[in-house]
């Protein structure tokens, strides 16, 4: 290994950025720092996970009527709670609030950003030590600066993102983020406490090996999508090989083995749940947005995830995403079948 390279930091990162963008008030840079922060202090808690008192459940249902672990909350909270003290944020819709928070101070009421996140999605691994994630996206305000945000803030179409990103608390924890100038991924050095650039420029090989679905669910799919997993089984892929079903149950896992190996993930709807388990707004957007940046595509089966106007902060959406090449196979699977 070369000693001598230099690794750029975040903050070093984003720096570099503004200094393209000489109108830039450098107010994304500092949220991107703050949410850098806030993960890193929820990786300090996952990594202690199993020594500390934190493991399991609170004993509390969130809005989706789904019990809401420990560490759910402890993610939730510091998130919040650091946005709420920086001045580069003016609202939060979170996966664990039924409504938006909203930081009604005349700081915060000036920010242009509102943040949308799924504080720790996957948390039904956190008890078997499986990899778990943050998600965020990151939208302009629609309402006037000088006054608090409103819903509509939050409920905009993703092609009007500005940012987004994930961390993946993994074997190392990454944290992977998109503008529209690209997609960069950052490993946090736990030696420094820094997230350092480790995979810049990252693209999502037009075909890959991996498809990811929960096949417990196989026979409540429609005929399109099990003709594309028996297409898998049995065809062959653009290299060759055969395909390998990898499904880990936790998204961010999935999709950033799938993004950075080439894949397809989904989460179709079901017989019993026609728009499937994910949240538009807190995941499907947000990776939607980070995968088509690196050139993949993200559909719900008939439009890109991007497209959707959102009805409500909570809605779900059937979800289908990864490599190019393999995702128009899927689609004509849908197409011919249904
Ligand atoms: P949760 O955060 O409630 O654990 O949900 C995780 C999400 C997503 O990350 C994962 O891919 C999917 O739910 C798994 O759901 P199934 O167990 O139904 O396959």
């Amino acid at each position: 290994m070369n000693q001598s390279r230099k690794l750029m930091t975040l903050d070093e990162f984003t720096i570099q950025e503004l200094r393209n963008f000489p109108q830039a008030t450098g107010e994304l840079s500092g949220l991107l720092r703050s949410i850098g922060l806030a993960c890193k202090r929820i990786n300090a808690e996952v990594n202690r996970a199993g020594l500390v008192d934190i493991l399991g459940a609170l004993g509390t249902e969130n809005v989706q009527g789904e019990e809401v672990q420990k560490l759910d909350d402890f993610a939730n909270k510091a998130l919040i709670d650091l946005l709420n003290h920086s001045i580069y944020c003016a609202g939060v819709g979170s996966e664990e609030n039924d409504d938006i928070v909203v930081f009604d101070d005349p700081i915060s009421n000036n920010s242009k950003y509102v943040l949308l996140m799924d504080p720790l999605d996957g948390s039904g691994n956190i008890d078997v030590n499986v990899s778990i994630g943050t998600i965020f996206s990151i939208f302009k305000r629609i309402s006037p600066l000088g006054q608090p945000v409103t819903l509509d803030d939050f409920l905009q179409p993703g092609h009007r993102m500005v940012a987004a990103g994930y961390v993946i608390y993994g074997s190392s924890t990454m944290l992977v983020y998109a503008t529209r100038r690209g997609v960069n991924g950052f490993t946090l050095d736990p030696s420094v406490g820094e997230f350092c650039l480790s995979h810049p420029n990252m693209k999502c090989p037009p075909h890959g090996r991996f498809y990811s679905a929960n096949y417990g669910n196989f026979g409540k799919y429609s005929p399109g999508v099990q003709a594309y997993l028996k297409r898998c089984e049995t065809k062959t892929t653009a290299e060759g090989g055969p395909y390998t079903e990898r499904y880990i149950g936790s998204m961010v896992a999935d999709i950033h083995r799938n993004l950075i190996k080439g894949g397809i993930f989904m989460y179709p709807g079901t017989t019993d749940r026609p728009q499937g388990k994910l949240r538009l707004l807190y995941e499907c957007n947000p990776l939607a947005f980070i995968v088509h940046l690196a050139g993949g595509i993200a559909t719900n089966g008939s439009i890109p995830i991007l497209d959707i106007k959102p009805v409500t902060l909570h809605q779900r959406m059937p979800l289908f995403i990864g490599s190019c090449g393999m995702m128009d196979e899927l689609m004509q699977c849908i197409r011919a079948e249904g």
